[in-house]
């Protein structure tokens, strides 16, 4: 009975799910109107937010109005104040092959032409998560940089200040797709692109309400995926199924912001669909981390991350289970 009662209600959830889906679908322009419409500054202190000469959404100007107040500046001098308590050396911190710098870190006066480091500048004091100095970003950008080949697509999810999809722009990715809940950390991920010399073409910003099942990275889906999220954000079953699904058959997965204790909840979660292949997860501890004490006034601990790839399996049987995630 139970069974019978389960499968009446099947075709009712995924009429519900489309119906969602629908609801909360952005046209592509209001996306491209969001990632337009600020002026780019090099310098926190010089940041005006410009009025957009194209609509933009509605979801978006709510949130972006939200976080402004009347005429105040999303930016701030005060790292605090800012929203992200953390600060880069100003000598900068090397991971792997990047060197990631503060916007004011003075490239002539620091001779490092022979060490062929790439150079990943951030804008310091501004929203946005993600320098480098927490361990779980460390992992990331040392796995961006083992895995990206030319060509790829990275969906950066929970993308902070553009930190990891830089690494993968100048690993070879093509695009990068940086989704974010915080809409202010989507304007200082597009200002860092911009700061690091990329064209803004080769970065979307997408707010979390804007990403679809499929739908983010057409035709195929991206074929890297990266979210470095706190475990309780990573299992929901909707953020599961936005990630899978817009990653493209035989895509790489990689997931940090977990505690080495958390990996096998986390694999249940993304269940039959990804082939863990990277079960020697890394883990840092905070002595391995210059800056982190500085940064947050304790240890941070040790922290894993997780690698995989997506399976090449029957697409209604996927679309099946993921349809039913989204519901539940
Ligand atoms: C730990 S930070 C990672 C930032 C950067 N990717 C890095 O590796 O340093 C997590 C980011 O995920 C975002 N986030 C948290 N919950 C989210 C959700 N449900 N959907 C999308 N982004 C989320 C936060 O706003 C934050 O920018």
């Amino acid at each position: 009975m139970i069974d019978m009662t389960q499968a009446m209600l099947r075709p009712l959830h995924r009429t519900l799910s489309s119906l969602l889906i629908c609801l909360c679908r952005l046209r592509n322009d209001d996306v491209e109107a969001f990632a337009t419409r600020h002026q780019v500054p090099h310098s926190h202190h010089e940041v005006t937010l410009m009025e957009s000469s194209q609509p933009a959404s509605e979801l978006t100007d709510w949130v972006i109005a939200g976080l402004e107040g009347k005429n105040e500046s999303i930016t701030s001098t005060d790292p605090i104040k800012a929203g992200e308590g953390d600060t880069i050396p100003a000598d900068g911190l090397v991971i792997g092959n990047f060197r990631i710098v503060p916007s004011e870190y003075d490239e002539a006066a620091n001779d490092n032409t022979d060490d062929n480091l790439i150079t990943i500048k951030l804008l310091s004091a501004r929203n946005g998560w993600g320098t480098g100095v927490h361990p779980t970003t460390r992992l990331c950008l040392e796995w961006i940089s083992s895995q990206t080949n030319d060509g790829d697509v990275l969906l950066d999810y929970g993308c902070g200040s553009g930190i990891l999809s830089l690494a993968a722009l100048h690993s070879g990715a093509s695009k990068c797709i940086g989704v974010d809940v915080e809409a202010e950390a989507l304007v200082t991920a597009e200002r860092n692109v911009i700061l690091n010399g990329w064209e803004t073409g080769r970065f979307e910003g997408l707010h979390t309400r804007e990403v679809l099942p499929y739908e983010v990275c057409p035709p195929r889906g991206a074929s890297l995926c990266v979210a470095n999220i706190l475990i309780g954000q990573l299992v929901r079953p909707s953020m599961v199924a936005a990630i899978v699904t817009n990653l493209e058959p035989g895509g790489l997965l990689c997931l940090s912001g977990i505690r080495p204790g958390e990996v096998d909840s986390l694999k249940d979660a993304y269940g039959d669909g990804i082939d863990w292949i990277d079960e020697q997860y890394a883990e840092l501890s905070a002595s391995e981390t210059i800056g982190c004490i500085d940064s947050y006034g304790f240890d941070c601990g040790r922290w894993a991350r997780l690698a995989g790839r997506k399976k090449v399996g029957s697409k209604q049987d996927f679309i099946d289970q993921m349809s039913d995630l989204a519901v539940s």
